[in-house]
């Protein structure tokens, strides 16, 4: 895992969807694994602003989301189907057919969540996918005590998780208490990972995430087994991590070692 620490969220998200677009260039048929929360909307942000100054081009680019509520219909506002044409989708020129979220309305969560594997194993599996991280630890809605290597499936949220996403709700709305989910298994499939955490709140998660012990306590800590994970932090969800200030000096040099072999 590299681990690196920004002096704010802005430039976290720029940094992130830099890494987004030299993907992209290098590799337009790419295929992306994507985030819906707070976190990535600012790399929405930044790709859409890209794309208006035609730096990017999605049209041959492919996307997977993490998840879905399940019983949210495409268009209910709080679905993410709604969130990703809202602060994405809409604002470029991925095309539809391209793009991949579990139907929440499917009939068989099963079928729906075998197909959804089999979609993504069709197209070549995911280049790079984009985290975020809950209060207890999740990634994608795989809660505490998921598998650490199970598959895209209907899963139960647990309170904390409904209570964090009740903003995304209108008052008199209950969150769903089921979700359809990417596994931990697939998300570690991915072959490089950027997990995004902002803020104090997500300090505690992300410290037993990089320095606790690998454990579906804390299913994100599994990214310690990811080959090429990236964790990008503001200073606040930085702040509980022991060795901080080796993760800063690490970082410094690696950058002075690749501005050395780039002038070489
Ligand atoms: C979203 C997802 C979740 C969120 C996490 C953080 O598709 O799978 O794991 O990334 O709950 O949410 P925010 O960014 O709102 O703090």
């Amino acid at each position: 895992m590299e681990i690196i620490i920004f002096k704010d969220s802005a430039s976290a998200s720029l940094y992130a969807a830099n890494e987004i677009t030299n993907l992209i260039s290098g590799r337009p048929d790419a295929v992306l694994g994507l985030a819906t929360g707070g976190t990535p909307v600012p790399i929405y942000e930044e790709l859409a602003r890209k794309y208006q100054r035609q730096e990017l081009d999605f049209s041959k680019v492919t996307t997977f989301n993490l998840d879905e509520y399940w019983g949210l219909s495409p268009i209910h506002p709080a679905s993410y189907h709604y969130f990703m044409n809202q602060h994405l989708f809409s604002r470029v020129n991925l095309d539809p057919a391209r793009i991949h979220i579990p139907n929440g309305l499917a009939m068989d969560a099963s079928q729906e969540c075998l197909q959804y594997e089999r979609q993504i194993a069709e197209a070549g599996g995911i280049d790079l996918q984009i985290l975020g991280i809950g209060g207890e630890g999740h990634v994608g809605f795989n809660e505490p005590s998921s598998s650490l290597s199970s598959r895209t499936r209907i899963k139960t949220l647990i309170s904390r998780t409904r209570e964090d996403n009740k903003r995304f709700f209108k008052e008199d709305e209950e969150v769903p208490f089921h979700v359809l989910t990417m596994g931990v298994g697939t998300i570690m499939d991915a072959k490089s990972i950027l997990l995004l955490a902002f803020g104090k709140g997500k300090a505690e998660a992300i410290a037993r995430t990089v320095e606790g012990p690998v454990s579906a306590r804390i299913p994100a800590s599994i990214l310690q087994m990811h080959p090429k994970t990236k964790i990008l932090l503001d200073e606040e969800a930085a702040s509980c991590l022991e060795l901080r200030d080796y993760y800063q000096y690490v970082y410094e040099n690696k950058t002075k070692a690749d501005r050395i072999s780039q002038d070489k």
